[in-house]
């Protein structure tokens, strides 16, 4: 993906966290999940008063996404308060649907245009399988 596309991405993100429900840690993530077809799925971070039920941003617009539909990806971008890289539940969530050379772009909101990329397969080598 174009260094252009990549900062359209960040730019649907940084929109998406603006609506986070995040009264809880403060810390308000966006995420725009690049189809195959080039649609754009958005999500921010739910939190709840029972915390463990919180949603991270990347499975919000996985889920949306998939619900659309969509099972094929080429990239998402993830805008937190800070440069942020996925946890771990959404690496193995987003790994479900995508290849080792999948993109992630990461930025802080504060700047939205410098931008870090990650690698799913470097993020989360040796991924679960599960080969009925
Ligand atoms: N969070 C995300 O939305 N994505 C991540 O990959 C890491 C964490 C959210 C969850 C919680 O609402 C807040 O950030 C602090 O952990």
């Amino acid at each position: 993906m174009s260094k252009h596309s990549a900062i359209e991405l960040l730019e649907a993100a940084a929109e998406a966290r603006k609506n986070a429900h995040s009264k809880y840690s403060k810390f308000s993530v966006g995420s725009a999940l690049l189809t195959e077809d080039g649609s754009v799925f958005l999500g921010c971070n739910v939190e709840n008063a029972s915390y463990g039920l919180t949603i991270c941003a990347e499975r919000v617009a996985l889920t949306s996404a998939v619900t659309a539909g969509h099972k094929s990806f080429q990239a998402i971008a993830i805008v937190a308060d800070k440069l942020a890289a996925p946890c771990g539940a959404c690496r193995q969530v987003l790994a479900e649907f995508c290849e080792d050379d999948f993109p992630v772009y990461v930025a802080s909101a504060k700047d939205s245009a410098s931008f870090e990329t990650h690698l799913m397969g470097k993020l989360l080598p040796e991924r679960f399988h599960f080969n009925p």
